[in-house]
């Protein structure tokens, strides 16, 4: 059988630290992560083979663990997984992406962090990415829609309590649009599942690290390719009053890279077509990755 159309019962993951068939994990129900939320999540991009800023990410759970106060908050070893998942599925070669999660383990149900402490619960899983979707949704810009943000005060934590993430990409998508700008206080902080930058008199402005939005690893990362590019960067809250002066507005995130925005709640942004820093930033995030693999 093609690698390509592997069957998900083939899938090899990662399961309390044994490799084994997908369908042979057993999860408990008394799992925090399904009873509570209780965990952390990572999505890494893999470049045919090459995991991109695994240990930023992996760093990042750990930061989320140790605010959680989860017993595990080194999380190092699962480079190394990701690496034989990536091989036991034949995906060396292939883009693809891992997820990881860790929860705090399965106990009697009680809000209270069980007492003696379970072992945490830990999964990964390696998948194919097809990257043809998200090159079209480069290429072309995407539309966003705004909505409030009902999320909680620790957005800087990845944990798997995604339900107000979930709805507002729902809105997005039943509007049209591909992506949901959430706005507290007035300020546009981020993506349902990116982080949210906007160009103002040919400065890229992006929203500083706070507890209200994720520190994306691409984020970072942007801001890099900024410096090398001679883009002037100011890390400042977008406020939503001010949008209209904007020249240009993107995304960034794991596997949208950075894709531009041509629209905003109905309304066409820029004739609908991606703007020049967007343009610039994709090509040396290319390049990044092009020598990422040499
Ligand atoms: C809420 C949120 N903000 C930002 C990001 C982008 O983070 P990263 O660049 O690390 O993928 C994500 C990614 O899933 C996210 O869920």
């Amino acid at each position: 059988m093609p690698k390509r159309n592997m069957p998900e019962k083939n899938t090899i993951v990662y399961f309390n630290g044994k490799f084994m068939d997908k369908e042979k994990v057993c999860i408990s129900p008394d799992d925090r992560g399904f009873l509570f939320a209780d965990g952390l999540y990572e999505v890494i991009r893999s470049y045919r083979g090459t995991l991109f800023r695994a240990k930023e990410h992996l760093n990042r759970m750990g930061y989320g663990a140790t605010h959680l106060k989860l017993g595990t908050t080194d999380f190092s070893e699962l480079e190394e997984i990701a690496r034989a998942l990536l091989i036991k599925n034949n995906l060396e070669s292939e883009d693809a992406t891992l997820y990881f999660q860790v929860t705090r383990g399965a106990a009697k149900r009680s809000h209270p962090f069980p007492q003696p402490a379970p072992a945490p619960t830990i999964y990964a899983v390696a998948s194919k990415f097809d990257p043809d979707p998200a090159d079209k949704k480069r290429q072309n810009g995407i539309h966003i829609i705004t909505t409030a943000d009902t999320r909680w005060a620790r957005c800087d934590m990845k944990t798997t309590a995604l339900t107000p993430n979930i709805l507002a990409n729902q809105e997005a998508v039943e509007q049209g649009a591909q992506e949901a700008i959430f706005i507290r206080d007035g300020v546009m902080l981020e993506g349902s599942h990116s982080n949210f930058m906007a160009v103002f008199d040919n400065v890229l402005v992006t929203a500083p690290l706070s507890n209200y939005i994720l520190g994306g690893i691409t984020r970072k990362f942007i801001l890099e390719l900024c410096q090398q590019e001679n883009i002037r960067v100011e890390e400042r809250p977008i406020f939503e009053k001010d949008i209209h002066l904007a020249t240009e507005m993107m995304i960034v995130g794991t596997t949208t890279e950075v894709t531009g925005i041509v629209g905003m709640n109905d309304i066409l942004f820029r004739e609908g077509k991606p703007g020049p820093f967007a343009r610039k930033l994709q090509a040396a995030y290319v390049h990044a990755i092009e020598s990422l693999k040499s």
